[in-house]
């Protein structure tokens, strides 16, 4: 194909400056259907950003096969933040170089190893059957080091009951506490968009999720026990990020909704 454009402007130009022009105007022209087709062979990447594409990037914003759902969906990568779970859930820049990952679950030579703990998220939240291959690994390592290293942090650090071990003591008082809390629904609407839509809107694009709109036969202490603890391929919310208060208004919308 180069070639043939490349014929039909020498009689204007001189070779040289020729070749120059065509592969700096028509490199990037020329790479996007292609990397088009391949998307809809696998039927997998989505499209999305202005920054360069590469095949590790391509490979983080990929949707899962199985239930639809992307790295790129929950963690940020700095170009991505108009997501809105990637203000819930870690960065992934510099997550290579990180001392430990999942508060100290995945250390040392492991964080390597498994893209700094991707390959857990990769059977836990995209549901794909066969494991992370190590090349798609090394991608993801790339990656993350291709985002930069400035102000990377060596370990995330946050507060959660769901880890090392689900803390079902703790659940129970988080529970009693969200009990004795007046649930704003119309600030549990809002939350609800950010935190819980991707999956569970009206419109949501990934599959296999309950619909907790109509028909929720749960209450306050099950909403509850799924935001702090996830479920499945529901993570789990941190306690930093999202409050007791916010989970009690959070179930004031949803219970509302489902006219209880
Ligand atoms: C449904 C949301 C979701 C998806 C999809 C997902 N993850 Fe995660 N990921 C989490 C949660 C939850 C944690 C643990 C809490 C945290 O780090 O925010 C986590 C942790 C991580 C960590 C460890 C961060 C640290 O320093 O402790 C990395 C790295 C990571 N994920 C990368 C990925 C990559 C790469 C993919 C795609 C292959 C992916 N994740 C898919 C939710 C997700
Ligand atoms: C990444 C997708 C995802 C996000 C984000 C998410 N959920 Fe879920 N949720 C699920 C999936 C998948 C299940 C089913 C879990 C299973 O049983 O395997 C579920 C189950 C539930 C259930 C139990 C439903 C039932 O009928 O048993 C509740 C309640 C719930 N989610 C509430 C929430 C709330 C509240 C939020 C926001 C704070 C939220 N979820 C965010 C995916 C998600």
């Amino acid at each position: 194909m180069a070639l043939l454009k490349f014929k039909s402007f020498r009689t204007a130009y001189a070779i040289a400056a020729a070749s120059v022009i065509l592969i700096s105007s028509c490199g990037s022209e020329e790479k996007a259907p292609e990397t088009k087709t391949d998307t809809q062979k696998k039927d997998t990447v989505s499209k999305t950003s202005d920054t360069k594409s590469s095949p590790g990037k391509d490979f983080f914003y990929m949707k899962s096969s199985s239930n639809n759902i992307a790295c790129a969906d929950c963690h940020g990568d700095g170009s991505n933040s108009d997501r809105p779970l990637t203000k819930y859930f870690s960065d992934i820049k510099g997550a290579d170089k990180r001392k430990s990952t999942f508060l100290g679950k995945i250390s040392g030579e492991e964080v390597k190893k498994t893209a700094g703990g991707a390959t857990l998220c990769w059977e836990a939240y995209m549901k794909m059957k066969t494991p992370m291959t190590p090349e798609q690994i090394e991608l993801l390592n790339g990656y993350y080091a291709s985002l930069g290293s400035g102000d990377t942090q060596s370990e995330v650090t946050y507060e959660t009951i769901a880890l090392p071990d689900k803390d079902k003591a703790k659940l129970k008082t988080e529970q009693d506490q969200i009990l004795k809390l007046t649930g704003d629904p119309a600030k549990g609407e809002v939350l609800f968009k950010n935190a819980c839509a991707t999956c569970h809107g009206e419109n949501a694009s990934v599959k296999k999720v309950p619909s907790i709109l109509e028909d929720f036969d749960g209450n306050v202490k099950s909403i509850t026990y799924n935001v702090r603890f996830g479920d499945g391929s529901m993570p789990f919310f941190k306690l930093n990020l999202l409050s007791n208060q916010e989970i009690a208004d959070i179930s004031a919308h949803i219970l509302k909704i489902n006219g209880k």
